[in-house]
């Protein structure tokens, strides 16, 4: 039975952030269950964010009959792990009322736009101002940073960097460490980058030329380029599949979609207006052009 929400339950649009981050076909929308959420404890389980911010308690019906209570935040212990026991049951999720109560922040990056959660952050106060920030997604489990008080950036920052452990952040193909903790930190305010110790202006060569740039939390190397007036790098899928992106870094063809800005720091980027010289065309423009290809869809061939 729906719970009519209550003008003073003022997290309420955290649950539809957290349904909305959860990037699943409508079929796992109509079907998957709350507490299978937290079982599978996967990287980006949306539920697990929300039910931890909320300082959801679970009970566990265990397999010798007795009963278990645990903190969501203390029921996923990694990824693909939670402290179930073959023959547990997860019986149900207790959200305290007061914590409904709550204001809230969310804060979600993903490598694309529609892209698995790479990190989730959620910010809650209190009626007393004490604050609460549960990092999940980037981790491989729920991190609760507690704060007397609403913290400034900067100790909120230092608490992210302090607090987490390297080993504790996810390592795959949505992020790497290093850049899963910026954008936790980039969550948190200005300059994240220099507080998360990885350099604010980066260096780039792009065609030969040589650029000091910070590209800004979250942007991958596509937007970047044309923000530097590359127009030659141009928008398809955005998810990696057409090529259209496609630039290379060190001479290797990446989809510039799926690639963090950040990551080309120090590298040499050639995008197709860097493979002309003196002035001529390159064989590949050429046959661009002689075949009338106005999407480089063939492009990743066309580089290798
Ligand atoms: C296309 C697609 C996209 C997806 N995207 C995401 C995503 O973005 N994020 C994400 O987190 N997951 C994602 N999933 C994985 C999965 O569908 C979700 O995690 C979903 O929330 C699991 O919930 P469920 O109720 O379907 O669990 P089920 O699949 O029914 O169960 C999952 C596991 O938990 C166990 N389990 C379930 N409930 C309980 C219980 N009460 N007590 C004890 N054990 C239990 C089951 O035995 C099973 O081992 C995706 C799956 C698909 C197919
Ligand atoms: S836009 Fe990058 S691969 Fe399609």
């Amino acid at each position: 039975m729906p719970l009519p929400a209550q003008p003073e339950w003022l997290a309420g649009p955290l649950i539809n952030q957290c349904c909305r981050a959860f990037l699943a076909s409508f079929k796992i929308w109509k079907t998957a269950t709350v507490g299978g959420n937290l079982c599978m404890a996967l990287p980006a389980g949306p539920m697990i964010s929300l039910t931890s911010a909320f300082g959801g308690i679970c009970t566990i019906w265990k397999a010798d009959g007795s009963e278990q209570k645990v903190k969501v935040a203390d029921f996923v212990i990694g990824d693909q792990r939670n402290v179930l026991a073959p023959g547990d049951l997860l019986r149900q999720i207790e959200i305290p009322l007061e914590a409904l109560k709550r204001r809230t922040a969310f804060r979600q990056t993903s490598l694309a736009p529609v892209g698995r959660s790479a990190a989730l952050l959620i910010g809650s106060i209190d009626g007393g101002g004490a604050v609460t920030l549960t990092v999940t997604a980037s981790t491989t489990r729920p991190v609760q940073l507690s704060f007397a008080r609403n913290p400034e950036g900067k100790e909120l920052r230092e608490a992210l960097l302090h607090h987490i452990p390297d080993g504790l952040y996810h390592d795959d193909l949505h992020g790497k460490p290093a850049w899963r903790k910026q954008h936790d930190a980039a969550s948190c305010g200005r300059n994240s980058r220099r507080a998360a110790g990885l350099g604010a202006i980066m260096s780039f060569e792009i065609n030969g030329k040589a650029f000091s740039e910070s590209p800004h939390a979250g942007q991958c190397l596509r937007t970047f380029l044309r923000e530097l007036g590359f127009f030659g790098v141009k928008k398809g899928c955005d998810a990696g599949d057409c090529g259209a992106c496609t630039v290379l870094i060190d001479g290797e063809p990446v989809h510039s979609c799926l690639i963090p800005a950040f990551r080309a720091d120090g590298h040499a980027v050639t995008t197709i207006e860097g493979l002309a010289s003196d002035g001529g065309i390159h064989p590949m423009q050429q046959a661009f052009s002689t075949r009338r290809r106005f999407n480089a869809a063939s492009a990743p061939r066309a580089w290798s």
